[in-house]
């Protein structure tokens, strides 16, 4: 085992965190997709997290890529605007595997245009078929036309069912007690201020698309209003732009590379810069992720 990851468990142990920092893929995927969706950077950016902290907050949730694979922490509070988003983490959360057989994700145009032209479910197994197939029949998650191109890559169907069966359990294990909000970010990440809270955010890219978010004010500007004097230690993923540098100068600032699929339909994936800004030295440790107890 490397050097570095040997130290990293005996401070991980000390401070009662056991974790089999070797193997990967035991932690907890995403069951959805969402336009700005960590699941590729995912483990670029916990590997910067701080290494201890009992309360953790995620602002702008959307899939959750990050949320699934972090640690588990005593207090833990994720959000987003959307509601449909914040419906899907809280019904997944009370439905069992039978429910799961009986929902059909087949895709297809009117099927999908009927959900979105109809108000959401009152009933949390329907909703929650409903908003994964919106999710799952768009582009990107966008959640807002359908895409026959994704049709095409077999995003649908039966597969669909199987694999959210299989993650079932351990997707309802990590949501275990995290408190799960729909409002503004503002309002969240003022809860528990203190040192030893730990807020990723992951906001709105600043200047680009965002089609199929919740209309909102997200600004730099504003974010750094409201960033600038926390206690609890905060990290920001945004995308590299000279203002971004410039508003946030007198923090820490790392950029990393990204490949952007929405950008380019046409060419597929490019290659972008994203920034990492954060009120604490950014160290980078090894990637340790979530460990979900009923897997192998
Ligand atoms: C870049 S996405 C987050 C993606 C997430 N990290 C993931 O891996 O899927 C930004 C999210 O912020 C949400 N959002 C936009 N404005 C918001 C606001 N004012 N307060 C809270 N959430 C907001 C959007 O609905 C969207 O899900």
């Amino acid at each position: 085992m490397p050097h570095n990851f040997i130290i990293y468990r005996e401070r991980l142990e000390g401070i009662g965190i056991k974790q089999n920092i070797e193997k990967e893929g035991l932690g907890v995927r995403t069951f959805f997709s969402r336009l700005g969706g960590k699941i590729l950077l995912r483990k670029k950016i916990i590997k910067y997290f701080p290494l201890e902290y009992s309360t953790y907050i995620e602002p702008f949730v959307g899939s959750g890529a990050l949320f699934f694979q972090s640690l588990k922490k005593p207090k833990e509070i994720i959000n987003d605007l959307d509601k449909d988003l914040v419906d899907m983490f809280r019904d997944i959360r009370r439905v069992n595997k039978d429910d799961i057989v009986k929902m059909n994700f087949d895709l297809n145009k009117e099927r999908f245009d009927n959900y979105k032209n109809l108000p959401s479910p009152t009933d949390y197994r329907k909703r929650l078929e409903r908003n994964i197939y919106i999710s799952r029949g768009s582009f990107a998650g966008m959640r807002r036309s359908f895409s026959s191109s994704i049709v095409e890559r077999g995003r649908g169907g039966d597969a669909v069912n199987r694999r959210l069966i299989q993650d079932l359990d351990c997707i309802q294990e990590r949501l275990k007690g995290v408190e799960i909000l729909n409002t503004d970010y503002k309002k969240v990440i003022k809860m528990h201020n203190s040192p030893s809270t730990f807020i990723y955010l992951d906001p709105p890219y600043f200047e680009k698309a965002t089609g199929g978010y919740p209309k909102s004010s997200v600004s730099p500007e504003e974010l750094y209003d409201n960033l600038k004097s926390l206690k609890s230690r905060w990290l920001m993923s945004y995308n590299d732009h000279p203002l971004i540098r410039q508003i946030f100068k007198d923090f820490y600032i790392k950029s990393i590379d990204t490949t952007y699929v929405f950008e380019n339909k046409i060419k597929g994936r490019t290659i972008g810069k994203e920034l990492l800004i954060s009120n604490y030295p950014l160290v980078e440790h090894p990637y340790v992720e979530y460990e979900c107890s009923l897997k192998g």
